[in-house]
């Protein structure tokens, strides 16, 4: 039982009363466009979700701007969702261009295979919508209670691709967009550009979501038997086809990471096996499982609204009679569902005969031109003069794909010449390290997450390096707050951000995203975390069987023995609640 669920509590949430009362997500957007004020209202903040846009403001700048008698710098973030991670060359151009024209010149791979905006002003919102849906690409149901962007494996790998996983994802992701014109109405002027390619009917109905929306976002993810490298057990509902029989879909659910520091009723938790459907019955068993949400999720206490928290309270068994009623089907039981193995697809991939695959490591996923690299534009030029396409990963890295094979020495030369560090080059955990956006632009965050995560990497490749230790090979994941948005509770290392100086670490994670970490220490310093580590890494060095990665080291060991290495937490209240 996780604490308060649906039915205990029966006043609506004001978000609730904002969506009812909205017109089917319109608001009053269009009169606050136009209004001469830098943001918008509270009220349409909560609707521009829906439309992909986050109301935030440069927090690098609120304590200059107060001193000087000033209002905060507002500024938009705005999310593109992108179907399984995958764009045509001029797709990636238009949005390399877009990131150019209104943004502050750098592209933001999400953990969802998405891309945001960052620094967009409000005045040129509509603008850079449009520009986004002539390209047949959408910023709809980027956020917002809805479906979200369906994160589906990239792996360009033939084996894979004949599962068609790009094409599913598509095909999820266009039934399950919301029905109001609302967004063609505000953006585009009433055009309905991308109705064929990418949205829903853009009718005024919401047959599926009703008025209310869903309680909460919705995260659907798609991969294969083989590899879990979308987590795809963090999402509310998991699906993965079947690499030996691929007409079946194993159907898992109830996932989802976010949690607070201040309710321990709050938690992360992985989707738990549902049961296995041919494709033919996935929509049927999707329609059902989403619908209950809408029917029985809490919508008093948006804490408590994600779907994990109803399948949590209801247990799976109810929840699949509840599917079975629903569609008339008879479901079985999935018993159980381990994954393998979480691939990176960074480096070379053969995708066939002549055309081959290119992972780049984007360190937390910043296309930018830094002092680091000119990632923006090599991968800009790269795309434009061999027309690649581009996949996106869920640890926030790039793909180029259908690269001639004969193109293979000009990539890695030009990718050089351009200063960026090959797969290769790096050290097994800065390889797989990634971070949330954090600040300055996410409203939410406690500390620094993206731009403090080279620096921990530094000190902590140092502290390997003089233990002689560098070849090991532990995945780091790094937010600034607890909602998770990297992942923090399925790294090998966690560290979540608790205050602006310091930071929770996670540790017993598994590699393949099967097992949640638990907290090894609490409010630890920012100075102190490599400190904090350093016996456990040097615990895993002397006791690990051959081959053990540190996740599964640390979980045979036990978190319980595990902690009496770690430091006292800074703050005595904080040792209490989380009984460290
Ligand atoms: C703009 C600032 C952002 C805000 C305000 C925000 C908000 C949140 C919140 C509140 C949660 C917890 C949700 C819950 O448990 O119900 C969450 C989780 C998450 N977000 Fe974000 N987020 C932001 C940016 C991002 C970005 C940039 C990404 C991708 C890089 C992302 C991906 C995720 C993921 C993967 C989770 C955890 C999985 C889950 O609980 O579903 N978010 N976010
Ligand atoms: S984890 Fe927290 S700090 Fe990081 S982007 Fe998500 S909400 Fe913001």
């Amino acid at each position: 039982m996780t604490g308060r669920t649906s039915q205990s509590e029966t006043t609506e949430s004001k978000v609730e009363l904002i969506k009812q009362s909205s017109n089917g997500l319109r608001g009053t957007i269009v009169e606050e466009l136009s209004n001469g004020l830098p943001n918008f209202s509270g009220e349409s903040e909560q609707l521009l979700k829906f439309h992909g846009i986050y109301n935030q403001d440069n927090r690098d700048t609120r304590a200059d701007r107060k001193r000087a008698g000033l209002d905060i710098e507002h500024i938009c973030m705005i999310r593109l969702a992108i179907p399984g991670g995958r764009l045509l060359p001029e797709q990636y151009l238009a949005a390399d261009k877009l990131a150019e024209a209104f943004g502050n010149r750098t592209l933001r791979v999400t953990t969802r295979q998405g891309i945001q905006f960052h620094f967009v002003t409000k005045q040129n919102v509509k603008a850079l919508i449009r520009k986004v849906n002539e390209v047949l690409l959408s910023t709809y149901a980027g956020c917002g209670d809805v479906v979200r962007n369906v994160t589906a494996c990239p792996s360009p790998a033939p084996e894979i691709e004949l599962l068609k996983l790009g094409e599913l994802a598509n095909q999820i992701s266009k039934r399950y967009k919301p029905a109001s014109a609302a967004y063609y109405e505000i953006w585009l002027d009433g055009e309905n550009i991308t109705a064929s390619q990418a949205t829903g009917s853009g009718g005024q109905d919401e047959p599926l979501y009703g008025a209310s929306y869903l309680p909460r976002k919705f995260k659907i993810g798609l991969t294969t038997t083989l590899d879990n490298c979308i987590d795809v057990l963090s999402c509310d509902l998991a699906l993965a086809i079947d690499e030996r029989d691929p007409d079946m879909i194993h159907v898992l659910v109830g996932g989802g990471l976010g949690r607070s520091h201040s309710d321990d009723t709050t938690m992360p938790l992985l989707a738990k096996p549902l049961t296995s459907v041919p494709r033919e019955k996935l929509f049927q068993i999707i329609d059902a499982v989403i619908s209950i949400q809408r029917d029985h999720g809490n919508r008093a206490d948006r804490s408590h609204a994600r779907f994990k928290y109803l399948v949590e309270e209801w247990g799976v068994d109810r929840l699949r009679g509840e599917v079975e009623k629903r569609t008339g089907l008879q479901l079985q039981k999935l018993h159980h569902m381990e994954f393998p193995n979480s691939c990176d697809h960074l480096g070379w991939i053969e995708q066939s005969e002549n055309r081959l695959a290119y992972g780049i490591k984007v360190p937390s996923g910043r296309i930018a031109d830094t002092a680091g690299g000119a990632y923006r534009t090599a991968i800009r030029e790269l795309v434009a003069k061999f027309n690649l396409s581009v996949r996106f990963t869920a640890k926030e890295d790039v793909i180029l794909t259908q690269i001639p094979v004969i193109a293979r020495s000009e990539i890695i030369a030009t990718l050089k010449s351009f200063g960026i560090k090959l797969v290769e080059e790096y050290t097994g955990i800065s390889r797989s390290a990634f971070a949330c956006p954090a600040l300055p632009t996410c409203g939410l965050a406690l500390t620094e997450s993206e731009r403090f995560l080279p620096t921990f990497l530094e000190s902590f490749n140092q502290l390997l390096d003089g233990l002689t230790l560098s070849h090991l090979d532990i995945e780091i994941r790094m937010t600034g707050c607890p909602n998770g948005c990297a992942r923090p509770y399925l790294g090998e290392i966690g560290l979540v951000g608790r205050s602006k100086r310091s930071y929770d670490i996670y540790l017993c994670a598994d590699r393949a995203g099967n097992r949640l970490g638990k907290i090894y220490a609490a409010d630890v310093a920012t100075e102190g975390l490599v400190d904090a580590l350093e016996p456990i890494v040097l615990l895993y060095a002397a006791h690990a069987h051959d081959g053990e990665e540190f996740g599964d080291f640390c979980h045979r060991w036990g978190i319980d023995n595990l902690k009496p290495f770690a430091p006292e937490p800074r703050r005595r209240n904080i040792a209490v609640a989380q009984g460290v």
